[in-house]
């Protein structure tokens, strides 16, 4: 079965619309993302623009600010200070990566961690490592989307994930441990690899290399969640880190790229913005 996150992501674009909708009746205006953009980065730009367009359809309200890639760190925090302060923006997005010469983790810090769409803010890091309420980065909560419309329960699961990063690796493992999954973290260095990736009942690659996990690598009837977005340099095509073609015969669910995560991520990001807006606004 190949997983749609294409249509997964419809259905909670859909969702979040109607809680919108109600929500923005009964407080008498509608949420606001200012999405900031520094450079002219072209993956970057896609992201934006597709945010955009989310926006528009679930009826929340964008402004995307582009700010060259020669302004300075203090401009961007001063900015951002005075978006934390104006009670009409309702969630804050500082697009990554940053240029060279600004400090990505006082960006993300200076966020308030209530506006914080993307759930990078420090204290909301900390939130999910604790059990404690926070704001759950877009990516790992559309993966634990995806499972659940697969019908994948993590429970008693072995779990493996390829990929320690901040933004995906680490945060999925998290989710997947507290859904009582037992997960093995793992990565590109790890000695032996497919020896891993053959325990694994589902298998989360988010290693950034193309194709790099092949069917050799797994057990028939895993479920592979694909995070990889690169381009074959052969075909300029988009591609996953999962070589879909000689893994997808032994897998019962896998997730297609593009069409997987990435709708998923954005679909999130649109309902953390509604959970700012009521955070805000029922206070
Ligand atoms: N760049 C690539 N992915 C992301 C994301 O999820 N959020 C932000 N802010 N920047 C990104």
């Amino acid at each position: 079965m190949v997983i749609d996150g294409k249509q997964i992501a419809r259905d909670l674009k859909s969702s979040v619309a109607e809680r919108v909708k109600e929500s923005s009746e009964r407080i008498g205006r509608a949420p606001q993302l200012v999405v900031i953009l520094v450079g002219e980065d072209p993956a970057s730009e896609v992201y934006v623009r597709n945010k955009a367009k989310a926006c528009e359809e679930v009826g929340i309200l964008n402004r995307t600010v582009r700010l060259d890639a020669s302004t300075p760190e203090e401009e961007l925090l001063s900015l951002l200070r005075s978006l934390n302060a104006d009670p009409k923006v309702d969630g804050i997005l500082v697009q990554l990566p940053l240029p060279q010469h600004i400090d990505e983790a006082k960006v993300i810090a200076t966020i308030d961690r209530e506006k914080d769409v993307d759930g990078f803010h420090p204290l909301n890091v900390a939130g999910l490592w604790q059990k404690t309420p926070h704001m759950a980065p877009c990516t790992p909560k559309g993966i634990m989307k995806l499972l659940a419309a697969a019908g994948v329960d993590p429970k008693g699961k072995r779990a493996v994930v390829i990929g320690r990063s901040r933004i995906v690796g680490l945060p999925v493992a998290k989710m997947l441990l507290d859904a009582n999954a037992t997960v093995t973290l793992c990565h590109t260095r790890t000695v032996d690899l497919a020896s891993v990736t053959r325990e694994a009942e589902i298998l989360v690659v988010a290693a950034g290399s193309a194709r790099m996990v092949t069917g050799d690598m797994v057990s028939e009837g895993v479920t592979v969640i694909d995070v990889g977005m690169n381009r074959d340099p052969l075909t300029n095509k988009l591609c996953g880190d999962v070589d879909f073609d000689t893994v997808a015969p032994k897998a019962s669910a896998i997730t297609p790229v593009p069409g997987g995560v990435g709708p998923m991520t954005i679909a999130c990001l649109m309902e953390n913005t509604l959970e700012c807006f009521l955070l805000h606004a029922d206070r």
